[in-house]
């Protein structure tokens, strides 16, 4: 089954060879396919500011091929909202320990839709609730295309829009927080098929957590 590994400074020198890939994955995505040429970069690598020591990124890999992925920066540092759309955001952003930020969601064009089951994207979106639990997260802060808003909120996320929906290079954009919470968990789990726990935490401290049981939840 493909699984979600939970990648930071601590346990990067293992996944070497799967950075590379889903570095080279970002720049085929967001490059090549949605077209955003002020990440591009002579060397096929999508990697920005962002990719800090403190950022860490969940890998979705299936027989050592790295899938997809998604990025959290904690928002006591710099982050693409603070520092690049600040004004999506009507109040001054929280920076605090307990809300991290996330970017570069992505699959791989192959493995999309119904490529496997759980979808990639499933895993993804049930290992960042996951990884925010396990943290202790209060929110995820994100600054989006729009039609994000009903994909999550289908989910049982609850969002909070921090300001007015704008224009990005012709994109519809809002940020948003989401609460982080075991009910979301569980309902994205129960309806994107999700058995239960996805992460992987290979190499890093994994914080102590219990995830709610699924069954339980259906009865
Ligand atoms: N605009 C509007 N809707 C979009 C979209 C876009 N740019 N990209 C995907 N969607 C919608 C699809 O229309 C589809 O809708 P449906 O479920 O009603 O058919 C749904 O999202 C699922 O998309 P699909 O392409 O089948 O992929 P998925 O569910 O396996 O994965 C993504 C969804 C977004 C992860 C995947 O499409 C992707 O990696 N896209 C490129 C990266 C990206 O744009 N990420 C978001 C910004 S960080």
């Amino acid at each position: 089954m493909i699984r979600i590994h939970v990648v930071r400074n601590d346990n990067a020198h293992l996944y070497a060879a799967e950075l590379e890939q889903y570095f080279r994955g970002r720049y085929r995505v967001y490059v090549l396919e949605r077209g955003w040429k002020d990440l591009d970069r002579p060397d096929g690598r999508e990697i920005d500011q962002f990719d800090t020591k403190e950022a860490v990124h969940l890998l979705a890999i299936e027989n050592q091929q790295v899938v997809g992925g998604h990025r959290f920066n904690p928002s006591t540092g710099p982050t693409l909202i603070s520092e690049i759309f600040p004004h999506l955001s009507l109040a001054p952003l929280v920076r605090s320990a307990d809300v991290f930020e996330t970017t570069r969601l992505w699959v791989a064009k192959e493995k999309r839709g119904r490529y496997a089951h759980p979808s990639v994207e499933s895993l993804l979106l049930a290992g960042t609730m996951e990884f925010a639990l396990a943290l202790r997260l209060s929110k995820i802060r994100v600054v989006f295309e729009t039609w994000w808003v009903p994909r999550f909120q289908s989910l049982g996320w609850k969002l909070h829009p921090l300001g007015l929906p704008q224009d990005i290079n012709g994109l519809n954009c809002i940020a948003v927080t989401k609460d982080v919470t075991e009910a979301a968990w569980i309902e994205t789990c129960l309806k994107r098929s999700v058995p239960g726990s996805v992460l992987v935490w290979n190499g890093t401290a994994r914080p102590f957590y219990r995830l709610p049981e699924l069954i339980p939840a259906v009865a």
